[in-house]
């Protein structure tokens, strides 16, 4: 208001300046082309005051406008035009922005804290089932073994057979349990290995035709990105058994560049990957993305219901 009110009225103290020396210079008639003149840069004025105003409220709409499809950089530029009330606006804005990208990076720290902590205690009772449990377990199945060369009587041989039968099941179990928790394969002999293993356990539980193609990658992999990898795929197999109702899975790993890239595709119902991740009924997805990030990668989740899906991980290698 204050800048409209000043500019007309510096129109209107031109114009009675005007006037005034017309009638001095003794020019008829010009008065109404001074008028004119005064009214046409009134309109210029006023037009270029209020675009000036209003600029800046442009600027709060872009940078919403970027915020929604998801630059989350985006803050309100200063600026010297702008109405006090509005450059208020802007700060504010730039203020919460600022406020919500930090609470984002701890809560990003946070879930790389949850994910390792959980990955190191999966580690410890993998080793635990597999270096004690597992054990006790043989040395039972060798005992079970002695006595039943010992034992006389077939009543007593026959349960220790089903002692024994017993024992392996057991044993079998906890081998089985130690390696899903944390798959030795994945230390002792790589990525593509693991998938394999990954793939066959998947074809004894679920009907589905799982296909491995892994190309040899050299020089391996870091332990931490190989890991990244391997529960991201261990995650989207789970998905597919659960969700996808899909005869097909593709698991493909390779080097492209200076980077790997871990594809996993289904041939299933698929479904609307932004209405999933808005719900987040799961943590599946969203531990995928913590994952990929802890090692500077990118997921992308392909999908659209009736479609498959594909979940892709890239990883940037570091030379
Ligand atoms: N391969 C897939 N095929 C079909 N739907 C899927 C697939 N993967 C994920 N989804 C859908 O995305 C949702 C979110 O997955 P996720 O975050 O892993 O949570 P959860 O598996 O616990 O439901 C699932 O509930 C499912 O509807
Ligand atoms: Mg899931």
């Amino acid at each position: 208001m204050g800048k409209v009110a000043g500019a007309n009225l510096l129109i209107v103290v031109s114009a009675v300046v005007g006037v005034g020396m017309e009638r001095r210079m003794n020019m008829p008639g010009s008065a109404v082309s001074i008028l004119g003149v005064a009214l046409a840069l009134s309109l210029i004025v006023n037009l270029a005051l209020v675009y000036v105003a209003l600029r800046p409220l442009d600027d709060l709409e872009d940078t919403a406008r970027r915020l929604a499809t998801g630059d989350d950089g985006a803050r309100v530029p200063p600026s010297i035009l702008a109405d006090r009330d509005i450059a208020r606006v802007g700060e504010t804005l730039n203020d919460l922005l600022d406020r919500l990208a930090e609470d984002r990076a701890r809560e990003r720290r946070l879930a790389a804290q949850v994910i390792s902590a959980q990955d190191e205690e999966r580690a410890r009772v993998a080793r635990e089932l597999h270096d004690s449990t597992a054990q006790i377990l043989t040395a039972v199945m060798l005992q079970l073994h002695a006595a039943a060369r010992e034992s006389t009587t077939d009543p007593l041989n026959a349960r220790i057979a089903t002692l024994r039968e017993l024992a392996g099941e057991a044993l079998e179990e906890v081998r089985s349990l130690s390696h899903t928790m944390h798959p030795r394969v994945l230390d002792d002999l790589g990525l593509a290995a693991a998938l394999e293993w990954l793939a066959r356990q998947t074809r004894d539980q679920a009907p589905l035709d799982v296909h491995v193609a892994t190309a040899e990658i050299e020089p391996p992999l870091p332990a931490t990105v190989a890991a990244a990898l391997y529960r991201i795929a261990q995650e989207a197999i789970r998905n597919v058994v659960r969700h996808s109702q899909a005869r097909h899975l593709d698991v493909r790993l390779r080097r492209d560049g200076k980077q790997v890239v871990l594809e996993i595709s289904d041939d299933g119902r698929g479904f609307d990957v932004a209405r999933a991740e808005q719900r987040r009924p799961g943590m599946g997805l969203f531990s995928m993305r913590e994952r990929v990030t802890l090692v500077n990668g990118r997921l992308d989740v392909r999908s659209r219901p009736g479609d498959g899906t594909t979940i892709v991980a890239t990883v940037p290698l570091g030379t």
